[in-house]
């Protein structure tokens, strides 16, 4: 499983990218407005250039067919790898049609159904996203919905891949990756979250705690200036 950030913030994504395993972002409105008044275009051609060649998804904000396919065009022409987040609802699956077929690639979000991924499938979209935290706040399941998907696009070997969204903490990412996510978007903080172990803490310290009883400050790969190896 892939693993992509949810976030529109610079900081949080070059250090994602730093560490080597981010390989796409998702941003949304509700995100682009956390970073404050910013020139929206800017702002998401340097995500682009920050994740490149890793796909940037970017939401349309009209309603109907012939709005959404004008304004993911002109997204298109933003970057190479622009992914252009359309709504799955009756009209984004028009759109979607519209716009897989001019290769422009679809990311169908705020799906909360098997139905819509269906229908978002079979219009051609590149990734379907179901929101799990979403559903989970009313009380429905929504890591079945990613499984029900992953199973049903593998069933069919169909290139359109699920992006298990709406993240909220690490134990979510276990269960994307066991129900067979392509991909998980995480937040920033549930990225810092997923490497935590307090076991690992107290073995890094304990290794080097008892390393220093015997040997000092020795190091094990000696530098210039010190290069008696010690080793046990
Ligand atoms: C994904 O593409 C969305 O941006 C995101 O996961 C929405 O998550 P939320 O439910 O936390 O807003």
């Amino acid at each position: 499983m892939r693993l992509f950030l949810d976030t529109a913030n610079i900081d949080h994504i070059r250090h994602g990218v730093e560490l080597g395993v981010i390989s796409g972002v998702t941003t949304n409105p509700s995100l682009v407005s956390r970073e404050g008044k910013v020139n929206y275009q800017q702002l998401v051609k340097e995500i682009c250039s920050i994740v490149f060649p890793g796909p940037v998804s970017t939401e349309v904000l009209s309603q109907d067919a012939p709005g959404m396919i004008a304004e993911a065009r002109e997204i298109a022409k933003w970057a190479d790898n622009i992914v252009v987040k359309i709504p799955a609802n009756l009209e984004g699956v028009k759109a979607t049609s519209v716009l897989s077929k001019e290769n422009i690639k679809v990311n169908f979000t705020l799906c909360f159904s098997l139905n819509q991924a269906l229908l978002g499938a079979a219009a051609g979209a590149t990734f379907i996203s179901p929101f799990v935290g979403r559903l989970d706040d009313i009380g429905e399941d929504g890591m079945k919905v990613v499984l029900d998907i992953a199973q049903f696009l593998c069933y069919y070997q169909l290139s359109t891949q699920v992006i298990a969204a709406s993240i909220r903490h690490p134990q979510h990412c276990i269960m994307a990756a066991k129900a067979g996510a392509h991909i998980a978007t995480v937040p920033y903080r549930v990225l810092l979250q997923m490497i935590q172990h307090p076991l690992t803490d107290i073995g890094v310290k304990r290794f080097i705690q008892d390393w220093r009883t015997v040997m000092g400050e020795e190091k094990i790969v000696p530098t210039m200036k010190n290069s008696t190896l010690v080793r046990s």
